[in-house]
């Protein structure tokens, strides 16, 4: 089974979480891919029993480069070629009250539309609370980034990566 994490970072925060995510997908038996948005075509969600979307905070919501690929999944979208798949979002911001939690349901919301079946953080699992809602995980970095994602923070994107690879094996099994 494979999933893709696909994903804006340009100070390497996101991209640091979903390197963790990504170990714990693999932990769990699933192959993975992390792509850049800038770089995915929307055809290449197709290979992929789960989908993962990652974004930093911009403006209070989701990253340029993310919406900007999320704006191509039009075609997909029309043919409904991406029903059932398993749905997972990561983002990291400087602040937790400055968006993180507008841009974690956005990020959903696209993959609702495109019927996946969605995965959130359980209160039993490590870094609830520090590292993750139940949106998922979430990075706090400071106002100048400086900070970077905390351990608890890339627990709960391990934890959180194992957790969608289970949900994927008895949904997509
Ligand atoms: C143009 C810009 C706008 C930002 N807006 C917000 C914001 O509204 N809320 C917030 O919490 N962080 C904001 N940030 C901080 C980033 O979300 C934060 O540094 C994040 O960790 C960057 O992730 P990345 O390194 O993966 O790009 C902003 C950063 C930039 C460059």
């Amino acid at each position: 089974m494979k999933a893709i994490i696909v994903y804006q970072s340009a100070y390497g925060h996101a991209g640091q979480m979903a390197g963790k995510m990504k170990e714990g997908l693999e932990e769990s038996g699933l192959e993975v891919t992390l792509s850049a948005a800038k770089k995915t075509d929307p055809k290449m969600l197709l290979d992929h029993d789960a989908i993962i979307f990652g974004s930093p905070v911009r403006m209070g919501s989701v990253g340029n480069e993310m919406k900007t690929f999320i704006d191509t999944l039009g075609g997909v979208w029309l043919e409904s070629a991406l029903q059932n798949r398993v749905g997972g979002v990561l983002v990291s911001g400087g602040g937790f009250n400055a968006g993180t939690e507008m841009t974690q349901p956005a990020l959903y919301s696209t993959l609702m539309e495109l019927g996946s079946v969605m995965v959130g953080f359980v209160n039993d699992m490590p870094g609830y609370g520090t590292g993750a809602n139940h949106w998922g995980p979430y990075a706090q970095v400071g106002l100048e980034g400086k900070d970077g994602p905390s351990e608890d923070c890339l627990t709960a994107c391990y934890e959180y990566g194992k957790r969608v690879a289970g949900v994927t094996k008895s949904i997509r099994g």
